[in-house]
């Protein structure tokens, strides 16, 4: 009997979160232009194959407003309703482009506002930098990366910062694992964006032994009297963080 009860639960349980994956109704009004209707976005089709073809199945794609349930938003979301565009494609100020302006995406995602806002960010607030040379908002994923290869996150960002590319003669292993292990992308209260000012920016992935009150190791080199001096990456010591090419132990 009890068995049967979770069960039950359980069934419930997957069947209503998979409707919530499904479609999910927003509170924010959705984008206005004088004079138009939302449309479904097959209707964009015959213009912007590619476009609709790669968004159909991303998160962006499944978001509707109340009332709108049934046909979703679609491109709506960002570009707003889009029924006279579509009559007079080349006529200006009948479809909303986003480019350059953030303040579209804020209207949703409110705390990355926040996060460009922090002492040190990327300068999306001043429009040198949009939120889409990271993110594809057209692809499945707006992420800058697939999920199961984070070196695509890499990619993105050697656009504008070809200098951390390499090829280096001593590669650092972490940027393996992608810019973000140590970057907080948006914006960060440590300066160069970094997710920790100190030490602690690497000690998660090398360990610290320590062999007594006074002395430790890090991997099997000692570093006893050598923390002292700052972080890892200063002081002379790591500096070439991405990669060096002349020192193995990461130094320029
Ligand atoms: C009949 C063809 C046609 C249809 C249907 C159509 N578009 Fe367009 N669209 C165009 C053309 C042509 C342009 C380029 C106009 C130009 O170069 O100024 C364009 C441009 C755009 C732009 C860029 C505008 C700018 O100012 O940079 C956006 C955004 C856009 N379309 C979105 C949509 C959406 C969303 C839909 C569906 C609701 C849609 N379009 C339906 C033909 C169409
Ligand atoms: C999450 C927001 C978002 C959604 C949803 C979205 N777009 Fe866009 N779109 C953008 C942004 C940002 C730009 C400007 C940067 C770029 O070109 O990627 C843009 C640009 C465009 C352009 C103009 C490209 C140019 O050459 O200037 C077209 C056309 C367009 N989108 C069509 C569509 C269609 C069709 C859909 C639905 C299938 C759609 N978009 C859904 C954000 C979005
Ligand atoms: C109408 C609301 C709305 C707008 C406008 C909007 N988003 Fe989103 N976005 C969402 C929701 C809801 C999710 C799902 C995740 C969540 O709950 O935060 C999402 C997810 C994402 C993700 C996570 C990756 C993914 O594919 O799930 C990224 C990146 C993103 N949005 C970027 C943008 C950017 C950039 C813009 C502006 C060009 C934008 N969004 C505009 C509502 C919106
Ligand atoms: C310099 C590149 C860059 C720019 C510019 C950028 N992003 Fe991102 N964004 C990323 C990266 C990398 C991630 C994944 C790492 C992370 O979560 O910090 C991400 C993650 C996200 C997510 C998903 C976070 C989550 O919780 O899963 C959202 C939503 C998002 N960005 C929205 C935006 C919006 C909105 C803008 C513009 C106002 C923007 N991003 C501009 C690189 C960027
Ligand atoms: C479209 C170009 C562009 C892309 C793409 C981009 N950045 Fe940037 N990045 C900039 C600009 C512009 C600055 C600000 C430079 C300044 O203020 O002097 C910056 C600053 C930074 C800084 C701080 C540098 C400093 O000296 O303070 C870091 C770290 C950084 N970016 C990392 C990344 C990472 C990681 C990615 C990929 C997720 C990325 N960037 C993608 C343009 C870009
Ligand atoms: C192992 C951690 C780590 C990884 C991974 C990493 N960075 Fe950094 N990055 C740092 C540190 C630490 C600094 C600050 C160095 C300093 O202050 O001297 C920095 C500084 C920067 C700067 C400022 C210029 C400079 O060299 O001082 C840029 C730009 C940058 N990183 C981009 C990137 C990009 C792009 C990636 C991914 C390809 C990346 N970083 C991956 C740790 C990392
Ligand atoms: C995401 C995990 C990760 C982070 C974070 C990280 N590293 Fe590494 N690092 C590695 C791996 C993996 C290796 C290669 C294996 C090894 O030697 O331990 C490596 C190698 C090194 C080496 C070469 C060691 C040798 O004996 O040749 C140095 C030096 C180094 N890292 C310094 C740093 C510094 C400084 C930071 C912080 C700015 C840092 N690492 C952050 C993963 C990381």
């Amino acid at each position: 009997m009890k068995k049967s009860w979770l069960f039950f639960l359980l069934i419930l349980t997957l069947g209503i979160t998979s409707c919530a994956i499904y479609r999910k109704t927003l509170v924010v009004a959705p984008l206005e232009i004088p004079g138009a209707k939302h449309v479904n976005m097959r209707f964009c089709a015959p213009c912007h194959k590619e476009r609709v073809e790669s968004f159909e199945g991303s998160t962006h794609a499944r978001l509707s407003a109340k009332g709108m349930e049934k046909a979703g938003l679609g491109c709506s979301i960002c570009h707003g309703p889009g029924s006279l565009h579509m009559e007079k494609a080349y006529e200006p100020d009948l479809i909303i482009n986003p480019d350059k302006n953030p303040e579209i995406c804020f209207r949703c995602h409110l705390d990355k506002k926040a996060e460009f806002r922090l002492q040190y960010r990327h300068p999306v607030l001043k429009g040198l930098v949009s939120c889409s040379d990271c993110h594809d908002l057209h692809g499945r994923d707006a992420r800058a990366w697939t999920l199961t290869s984070f070196s695509d996150t890499n990619q993105v960002c050697f656009k504008c910062h070809p200098e951390q590319r390499g090829p280096f003669v001593f590669e650092h292993e972490a940027m393996r694992e992608g810019c973000t292990v140590c970057h907080k992308v948006h914006g960060s209260v440590n300066d160069k964006l970094l997710i920790a000012r100190d030490s602690n920016l690497c000690l998660r992935c090398h360990f610290q032994t320590q062999l007594n009150s006074a002395r430790f190791l890090i991997g099997d080199s000692n570093h006893t009297g050598r923390m002292p001096e700052g972080s890892c990456f200063s002081g002379g010591c790591h500096t070439a963080v991405h990669g060096s090419n002349f020192d193995d132990h990461l130094r320029y």
